[in-house]
């Protein structure tokens, strides 16, 4: 996988949404002089909190966590849940491989995620919010203390802030640097001081009963970046951008073979072709373009001839992907997809947490399975093999989502790309790489 080289590239001028795209850290002088907190001032001033969420809901935001679920409608679960406090947790864990997009989000401007979770927090009834941020993100952890103690010193944090009865206490929590700690009931018991262990769910959510047993709001850093712009200019405003369902802009991570690999800011009416010829500038070392993964290792890579689809939640699952974080990888011709996918199960199988048999034991066998036929090792009994594994995982109960995302790169993979698993088990070897090291006899 590539490394990002660090272009931001604001590509909608006239819409100011997610103001990241500067390489120095945005000062408070400066965000206000932009016209930073007066969604939070709109909000506490003139608005009450079913308002904002109505506000929220008009805009057709959806979670930029990986599942797209509609941040209004999850508001609104919150606000109505009883409970003597609520919580409200910003997910910057960011473990899916290939994201960079919240680190850089707090990076550049670390004030519009603190005034999105005021918003937020206020909109729930929350007086306590937490920033759950990878324990590696070392600078941006230090930028954020400082943006806490700034917004705590201009009043827009603590007790009472100006002009409302609303007070609101904002502490950072360091994440383990594991990917299922990024799962939100993972993060109600890190949070809590336990390990990171996702919960069976149902009986209970976040919504209903998630921190110290209360309602909790849990959004990504993302998601909740968007809300200053949101309550500034309406959610008419945010849900004319984009596309219908999936409205607003989108932060997607260009890595792998690509000439220009990146963070950029597009709305979803974009295809995966633009983002990789135009900004992405085709792909580099003279290859040609094989196959992307348009939501990183969690979901099915897509071929040539499905590059023309837009990227958003709809017409990627309707190909049967998904965008998850907006990880985009592409795989030049020269590029092993057998031996990619490999790596993907590696990943997830090291990352299961154990709890769940299914889960520990299929992501093992799946890695074994690859490693075989990656190896030149494999019959063709091990690819149905394969795809018998996936088919029967796919039916097993487990408490979160990490199986699933397993499954989808794999299955994905052998069902778009047989081709190519099928010449690893004839040539019994893998033709990317030295056959000296590879063949077996
Ligand atoms: C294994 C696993 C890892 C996850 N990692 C993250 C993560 O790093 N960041 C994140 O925002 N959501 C992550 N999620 C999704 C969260 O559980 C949750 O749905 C999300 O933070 C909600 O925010 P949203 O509604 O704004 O999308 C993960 C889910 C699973 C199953």
């Amino acid at each position: 996988m590539s490394h990002i080289s660090g272009q931001r590239i604001l590509l909608h001028k006239d819409v100011p949404m997610n103001d990241f795209h500067s390489l120095e850290t945005i000062a408070i002088d400066d965000y206000l002089s932009r016209g930073g907190y007066k969604g939070l001032s709109k909000a506490l001033g003139e608005l009450n909190p079913g308002d904002i969420i109505e506000e929220v809901k008009k805009s057709g935001l959806r979670g930029r966590g990986g599942a797209g679920f509609p941040t209004g409608k999850k508001w609104e679960l919150v606000a109505a849940a009883s409970g003597d406090k609520k919580y409200l947790c910003c997910n910057a864990s960011e473990g899916e491989p290939g994201t960079f997009k919240d680190r850089t989000l707090i990076r550049s401007n670390p004030h519009q995620l603190i005034e999105g979770i005021a918003i937020a927090s206020y909109a729930i009834g929350a007086g306590k919010a937490y920033i759950y941020i990878s324990e590696k993100y070392d600078r941006e952890i230090s930028i954020l203390e400082k943006g806490l103690r700034e917004a705590k010193e201009r009043g827009y944090l603590g007790e009472k802030i100006p002009e409302s009865e609303f007070s609101l206490n904002i502490e950072i929590k360091k994440c383990p640097d594991k990917y299922v700690a990024g799962e939100e009931t993972a993060m109600m018991e890190v949070i809590e001081g336990r390990p990171a262990k996702p919960w069976q769910k149902p009986p209970y959510y976040p919504a209903n009963k998630g921190l110290y047993g209360m309602p909790t709001l849990v959004n990504n850093t993302e998601t909740l970046s968007n809300i200053p712009h949101i309550i500034s200019n309406g959610g008419d405003w945010f849900s004319k951008i984009g596309s219908p369902k999936s409205p607003g802009t989108f932060i997607f991570t260009l890595t792998g073979d690509v000439k220009n690999p990146g963070i950029y800011e597009l709305s979803p009416g974009t295809s995966l072709r633009e983002l990789i010829y135009n900004y992405g500038k085709g792909l580099k070392n003279g290859m040609v373009f094989n196959a992307a993964f348009p939501g990183g290792p969690s979901n099915s890579p897509v071929t040539e001839a499905q590059l023309d689809t837009l990227l958003d939640f709809d017409s990627l699952k309707g190909i049967g992907s998904g965008l998850g974080s907006a990880s985009v990888i592409i795989l030049g011709d020269s590029t092993c997809i057998a031996d990619t996918v490999l790596g993907f199960s590696r990943f997830f199988m090291e990352e299961s947490c154990g709890q769940c048999p299914p889960c520990q034991m299929g992501t093992v066998k799946l890695f074994r399975l690859l490693q075989k036929i990656e190896d030149g090792n494999g019959d063709m009994n091990d690819l149905t093999n394969i795809e018998n594994t996936c088919s029967f995982l796919k039916g097993q109960v487990v408490y979160c989502h990490l199986l699933k995302g397993a499954i989808n790169s794999v299955e994905g993979a052998v069902k778009n790309f047989k081709d190519e698993f099928e010449s690893h088990v004839h040539e019994k070897k893998c033709i990317y790489k030295a056959e000296s090291t590879l063949i077996k006899t």
